[in-house]
C-alpha cells in the first residue's frame, strides 16, 4: 500500500497532523526516532490507513508520488538536523514540508537550499495548537505555486471551516511568507493577550471583581463584537477552581508569562522593515517585564504608589473597559495588518489581506469576530493603508473613543500598568496627528549631529549653525 503523506517528528502536533491528515482520506505515514511515540501512533491505527515506522527507508519507500513529507519539529536547529537526515533519501519533485514555527528567513534560506536541487520547500505556518491540529488548525502555507497544487487538496480537507464552510487555508505567498504571516498572527496573538490580562487587572485590581464575577463579564463579552476564541477561554479560566485549595485556579498561577520567540521576532522584524506595532511590542516588553519577578518583589517594599479606589458605577466603568479593548484589539490588528503590507513591498510576497483574514476566522488562536469586518474592509479595498481607515473601524474607534480615553486616565490615576492599551491610544492619537513634535528630533539631530532637515516652506536640504552667537 501506498502513503500520501509522510509526517516526520510524533510529538502532539506531528501526531494530531497525522490523524487528521488520514482521517480526511489520505493515508500517512509517521516517522519518530522514539519508540514511544512510534507505538502510541500504531495504538490509533486500527482500521486506519496509518502507519508508524522508526527507519526513514521505509517510510521514503512507503510514499507515492509526487512525495509530500510534512515535517513537525522544534524551530532552529532540530530543523536543519532533520533536514540532514531527510536529505540523502529526497530526490527532485520531491515536497518537504515544514509545519513548525520557523523563522521565516530560515525559511527563505531552506527555500533556495532545497530548490538547487530541484525540491520544493514550503514554510507552512499552523495555528490552533494541539486540539487545532487534529481537527481542524488555520493553514498558513507559503512556497511556490505548484506545490500549492500539489497541497490544496489535503490541506483544504484537514484545515478548520470558517461558519460559512470556507476552509481556512490559502496560498499565502513565495518562498517564507507563509511563516512570515505566522510569525504577525503570533505577534498579534501577544498584543491581543496583554489587553485580555489588562482588562482583568482593571477589573479586579481597580474594580475588586473575584474571578467569578470576572468570568461572567468576559462571557457577556464574548456575546458582542469582542466575541473570539481567547476572550472565550478567558471566561472559562476564571471559572476553573483548583481542587485542592478550592480557590480559583488563576489566583494561585505565578505571574511571570514566558514565551517560545516569534512574538520577539514580530518586533525584531518590525523594527528592521520599518513598520510601527507599538501595542505587539508591548505585549512583548510586558512579558520581558513580568518575569522579573524576584525585582518587582522588591520594588513593591520600596516604590509606593496609590491604592486603587473605585467610585461610580459599576456596570458603566465595565462597559467602558469593554469599549477600551475593542478599541485596542482594532489598533493591534491595524498594526499587524500594515506590517504585512510593509513586507509584503519588502520582500515580495504579494500577500493578499483579505484572504488572510479569512483563514484567520476560525481555527487559529487570534480567531474573532473582528476578523470578519477585517475581511470586509479589505474587499472594500485591497489597497487600505491602514484599518483605522476603513469606514467601520473609524466608526468603532469614534465610538469607543470616550471611554477609552477614561479607562486609560482612570488606570494611571490607580497606577495600574495598561502599557498596551496606553500604546494602542498613542497610535491611534499619533496615526491621526498631521503634526508630530518630530521637527524637533529633526533640529536636535542637525545641531548635534549637523543630519541636516527638510523645511515645510520650501524645498531642499538644510543645515544650521545652532549655537546662539
Ligand atoms: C498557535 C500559537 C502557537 C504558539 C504558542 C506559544 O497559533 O497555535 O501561536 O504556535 O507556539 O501560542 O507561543 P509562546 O510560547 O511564544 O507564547
Amino acid at each position: 500500500m501506498k502513503y500520501r503523506v509522510g509526517v516526520v517528528g510524533l510529538g502532539v502536533m506531528g501526531r494530531n497532523l497525522a490523524l487528521n491528515i488520514e482521517r480526511n482520506g489520505f493515508p500517512v505515514v509517521g516517522y519518530d526516532l522514539d519508540e514511544q511515540k512510534i507505538v502510541s501512533l500504531q495504538a490509533e491505527s486500527k482500521g486506519k490507513s496509518l502507519l508508524g515506522v522508526r527507519d526513514l527507508r521505509k517510510m521514503f519507500a512507503a510514499l507515492e508520488d509526487p512525495r509530500c513529507i510534512l515535517l513537525m519539529v522544534p524551530a532552529g536547529a532540530a530543523v536543519d538536523s532533520a533536514l540532514a537526515q531527510l536529505s540523502p533519501y529526497l530526490k527532485p519533485g520531491d515536497i518537504v514540508i515544514d509545519g513548525g514555527n520557523s523563522h521565516f528567513l530560515d525559511t527563505e534560506r531552506r527555500v533556495r537550499e532545497f530548490d538547487s536541487h530541484g525540491i520544493q520547500f514550503v514554510g507552512m505556518g499552523v495555528s490552533g495548537g494541539a486540539e487545532g491540529a487534529k481537527w481542524g488548525p488555520s493553514i498558513m502555507p507559503g512556497g511556490s505555486l505548484e506545490s500549492w497544487q500539489v497541497l490544496a487538496p489535503i490541506l483544504t480537507a484537514i484545515a478548520a471551516r470558517a461558519e460559512d464552510g470556507e476552509p481556512c487555508v490559502t496560498h499565502i505567498g513565495p518562498r517564507g511568507a507563509g511563516h512570515y504571516v505566522k510569525m504577525v498572527h503570533n505577534g498579534i496573538e501577544y498584543a491581543d493577550m496583554q489587553l485580555i490580562a489588562e482588562a482583568y487587572d482593571l477589573l479586579h485590581r481597580g474594580l475588586g471583581l473575584d474571578a467569578p464575577a470576572i468570568s461572567r463579564v468576559f462571557s457577556s463579552w464574548n456575546e458582542g463584537r469582542l466575541k473570539s476564541y481567547l476572550i472565550e477561554i478567558t471566561a472559562n479560566i476564571f471559572k476553573k477552581m483548583d481542587p485542592d485549595t478550592g480557590q480559583p485556579l488563576v489566583d494561585l498561577i505565578l505571574d511571570e508569562a514566558q514565551q517560545k520567540g516569534t512574538g520577539k521576532w514580530t518586533g525584531q522584524n518590525a523594527l528592521e522593515i520599518g513598520a510601527p506595532i507599538p501595542t505587539i511590542d508591548a505585549g512583548l516588553t510586558s512579558r520581558i517585564l513580568s518575569a522579573l519577578k524576584l525585582e518587582r518583589e522588591k520594588a513593591a517594599m520600596v516604590l509606593s504608589g496609590p491604592i486603587p479606589r473605585f467610585e461610580g458605577n459599576l456596570a458603566d466603568f465595565i462597559s467602558a473597559v469593554e469599549n477600551a479593548l475593542f478599541a485596542s484589539k482594532i489598533t493591534a490588528y491595524a498594526q499587524g495588518t500594515a506590517m504585512m503590507m510593509t513586507a509584503s513591498q519588502e520582500y515580495g510576497y504579494n500577500l493578499n489581506l483579505r484572504e488572510i483574514a479569512k483563514i484567520w476566522r476560525a481555527g487559529c488562536i487570534i480567531r474573532a469576530g473582528i476578523l470578519e469586518n477585517i475581511m470586509g474592509a479589505y474587499e472594500r479595498n485591497p489597497q487600505l493603508v491602514n484599518l483605522m481607515l476603513d469606514p467601520y473601524f473609524q466608526n468603532a474607534l469614534e465610538g469607543s473613543q470616550t471611554d477609552w480615553r477614561h479607562v486609560i486616565q482612570a488606570a494611571v490615576g490607580w497606577g495600574i500598568p495598561v502599557p498596551a492599551m496606553s500604546a494602542s491610544l498613542a497610535y491611534f492619537d499619533a496615526f491621526r496627528s498631521e503634526r508630530l513634535p518630530a521637527n524637533l528630533i529633526q533640529a536636535q539631530r542637525d545641531y548635534f549631529g549637523a543630519h541636516t532637515y527638510q523645511r515645510i516652506d520650501r524645498d531642499g536640504t538644510f543645515h544650521t549653525q545652532w549655537e546662539l552667537e
